[in-house]
């Protein structure tokens, strides 16, 4: 038996964050990042709030990829405020800090419920409706994907506002990791026609407005539009959950800090072609493995279909490579000119074995061995 469900309402279009008005919440702790909290940014959050006469706190001390030791920081804060919900501000980043926070106030305090309103200020993550929170262990440097009902937030507001000042090179990152979760989720072991239909539609609005949205950031419509696409993909893989790419991404951040939507970008050109078994140097095979047919339709939704399904995979991965080289994401680790070839090749096998056991891997459409992980982070070089 399967089950699909949407827990937290979506609140979305022109002027969305007015509903931060009318929250049933008297008393609520904003948590973001500092560059939100000292910037214009934060007043588009206070001011609905001061106008409905809702108390409230920041806890700015939010740090990308959500280290363990800032969420015990933001627990401490949350437990002497005593909040009645939690407004998370930001990036994926915040949004995670936001939920683990309130997962292990919960779980020590012997509190009623808390709400978690989540507002993304990128469009990336969808983990505004999600129930997974990546939080990094700094000192064993891997990244875990939390995962559990309670997660998930109850409200999410999507205002496009917030996202036209992150700049270009954000815009790139973080609208493939939107691209990289409706794609894996598409071709994931639990997909089904609900996640299918959500990943559609995310990968349609990429192929169309990603990259209007880099190019000039003032768009508003390509912005409104691939903020709603990330959440559709975050829906999707809620559903379906994700695969190969996520967690073999997870462990190029944990070990480099490459940003999260850059190293799925990055890797999303091998990982299709490592599940597929369609490369450059391979021939032509009887039997192609079942994800050919589910890519070679993402790539029919791109405008990319080709004769036959082989080629269409193969237009596929030459239009995600076109994707990166446009939107100056490197293609190579190399190119990122702050690692060095032993430093890299020196984690390798620690990186393999964390991606192995990564919670995002198991439902990859092929299975991996070590050896193949191995492979993949090779070639990335
Ligand atoms: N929970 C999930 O479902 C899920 C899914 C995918 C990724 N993740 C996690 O989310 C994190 C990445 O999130 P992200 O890609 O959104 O990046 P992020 O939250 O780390 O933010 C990246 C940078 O963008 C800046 N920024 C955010 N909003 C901005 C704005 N409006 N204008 C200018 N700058 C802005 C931040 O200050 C930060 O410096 C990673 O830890 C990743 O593992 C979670
Ligand atoms: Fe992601």
């Amino acid at each position: 038996m399967k089950s699909f469900d949407i827990k937290t309402k979506i609140f979305f279009g022109d002027n969305a964050l007015d509903r931060l008005s009318e929250i049933p919440y008297k008393r609520v702790l904003v948590i973001t990042d500092p560059f939100i909290a000292k910037g214009p940014m934060i007043s588009m959050i206070t001011n609905p709030l001061k106008k409905a006469g809702i108390e409230f706190d920041i806890f700015f001390d939010v740090v990308p990829d959500a280290p363990v030791e800032k969420i015990i920081v933001g627990v401490k804060k949350f437990l002497e405020y005593q909040p009645e919900a939690i407004v998370a501000v930001g990036g994926g980043s915040a949004i995670d800090s936001s939920k683990s926070i309130r997962e292990f106030s919960l779980k020590i305090s012997h509190y009623a419920d808390v709400g978690l309103i989540a507002i993304p200020t990128t469009s990336g993550t969808g983990s505004e409706v999600t129930s997974f929170a990546v939080v990094n262990d700094t000192q064993a440097q891997i990244k875990y994907p939390l995962v559990a009902e309670s997660l998930t937030p109850d409200e999410a507001i999507l205002d496009a506002e917030l996202v036209k000042s992150v700049p270009p090179s954000i815009t790139a990152d973080t609208g493939m990791d939107v691209l990289t979760h409706a794609m894996e989720a598409y071709v994931s072991t639990n997909h089904n026609e609900f996640s299918a239909a959500l990943s559609e539609k995310a990968v349609e609005i990429c192929g169309v407005f990603l990259l209007r949205a880099y190019l000039d950031g003032n768009d508003t419509h390509a912005r409104q539009k691939m903020h709603v696409a990330s959440c559709l993909a975050g829906l999707s893989f809620n559903s379906a959950s994700l695969g190969l790419n996520h967690g073999m991404a997870h462990q190029l951040g944990a070990q480099f800090h490459i940003p999260h939507g850059r190293a799925n970008a990055m890797l999303l050109p091998h990982i299709i072609e490592f599940n597929t078994g369609i490369n450059m140097g391979s021939r032509s095979q009887k039997e192609y493995h079942p994800c050919v047919k589910r890519y070679s339709t993402l790539a029919h939704i791109l405008g990319l279909s080709s004769y036959n399904k082989v080629m269409s995979v193969r237009s596929l991965v030459n239009w995600i490579e076109f994707m990166l080289k446009e939107m100056k994401i490197p293609t190579r680790i190399s190119e990122i000119g702050t690692i060095t070839v032993d430093e890299y090749m020196s984690k390798v096998s620690v990186m393999a074995d964390a991606a192995l056991a990564d919670g995002c891997t198991p439902t990859n459409p092929r299975e991996v061995t070590k050896e193949d992980v191995m492979k993949i982070y090779q070639q990335l070089w």
